[in-house]
């Protein structure tokens, strides 16, 4: 049985390798159209490599599957290898119907709003654009892309809300936005979808976002989370719980104002937490010292305020300001956290 097995398997690579050549000879019409459109929506040398046109799959920036020869991703970035394309992202790059995979990053020249064609990709997984100037909203269109399942648009300049409908998309489980002008609040339908057997990461920091964090999150599960520097208010108590999965949880610099004292800690799991420079009362659960995995915390800058502090086991030592909104617990409460990092 195992020597059939092993020569089905070398057939089925024989033929890869068969493949792969015929395959790669000729660029695929469509691509190419597409891809010409692409070049030459941008100034004159900017893609200099992109020459021969029988072989666009070894142009850079450009990646074709093995087997078909269609382009499945492309990767564009100003560093280390110099593309620094200037303008708009190109509406052709919808009309590269293959598409699994697209990254923008480091391109300070590129700018203006996501074009309305990339709603047309429809085996689009991954979106990856990092520190560019593209501005305007995150497209609710993006919501028409049923194989979307990384989203990631940060330090750029998007801004507006959070579109709900993103919450529709049932593989969607990597949302970065951070680093953006973003309003509004946090769409409770964000996750709704999504397999609760699936690990959740969001990461929504340095925005402007305001409201409250959404109830529903606590049923989400969240590998790690990271709302910090933004204007939210209200409770996040539901994010914790002891056999949740989440190692980070970054909710510092916002408005959020609860009651810390029943709050138990993830402590499988969780390696970094911040809540500090929050409106959060109450005390800190003994229970957090089971967080044996845990090398970062800070809590500092809440209401924590309590009569007694408990210098002998080093549990909680709060320094106490005269009105009790500054508090500095944490690098006593672990003393060995410190030398770790
Ligand atoms: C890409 O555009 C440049 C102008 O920037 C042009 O010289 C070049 O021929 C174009 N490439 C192809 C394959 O048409
Ligand atoms: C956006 O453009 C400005 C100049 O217009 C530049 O200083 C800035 O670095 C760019 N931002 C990013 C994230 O590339």
């Amino acid at each position: 049985m195992g020597t059939k097995m092993c020569r089905v398997l070398g057939l089925a690579i024989a033929v890869l390798f068969l493949a792969t050549p015929l395959a790669s000879a000729a660029c695929n019409k469509d691509d190419l159209k597409a891809l010409l459109s692409f070049n030459s929506s941008f100034p004159p040398h900017t893609l200099h490599n992109w020459i021969n046109a029988e072989d666009c799959c070894s142009w850079a920036g450009i990646h074709c599957d093995d087997g078909t020869g269609r382009v499945t991703s492309l990767f564009f970035s100003n560093n280390p290898d110099p593309i620094d394309l200037a303008g708009p992202m190109p509406p052709s790059v919808g009309d590269l119907s293959e598409l699994v995979g697209i990254s923008f990053e480091n391109l300070p020249n590129l700018v203006g709003p996501l074009p309305r064609q990339l709603s047309k990709l429809k085996k689009l997984k991954y979106i990856s654009i990092y520190s560019t100037n593209l501005s305007g909203p995150i497209p609710s269109f993006l919501s028409q892309l049923p194989a979307l399942e990384h989203l990631l648009m940060t330090s750029s300049r998007f801004s507006g809300s959070i579109p709900p409908s993103l919450g529709s998309l049932a593989k969607l489980r990597y949302v970065y936005l951070s680093g953006n002008g973003l309003t509004g609040s946090i769409p409770p339908s964000l996750f709704s979808r999504l397999d609760r057997s699936v690990l959740a990461i969001l990461s929504l920091g340095q925005n402007k976002l305001a409201g409250a964090v959404p109830r529903s999150f606590a049923s989400v599960a969240f590998g790690s989370i990271v709302l910090s520097e933004n204007r939210l208010t209200g409770d996040a108590s539901f994010l914790f719980g002891k056999s949740k999965p989440v190692s980070i949880i970054y909710l510092g610099q916002n408005k959020l104002s609860f009651d810390l004292t029943d709050v138990e800690y993830p402590v499988e799991n969780l390696l970094s937490l911040d809540i500090s420079h929050n409106e959060i009362h109450g005390s800190i659960s003994e229970q957090i010292k089971e967080a044996t995995k845990l090398s970062n915390l800070d809590m500092s800058y809440n209401k924590f305020c309590t009569e007694e502090s408990r210098a002998e086991d080093r549990l909680v030592i709060l320094h106490r300001g005269a009105s009790c909104t500054t508090n500095v617990c944490v690098e006593l409460l672990f003393p060995h956290a410190r030398n770790r990092t």
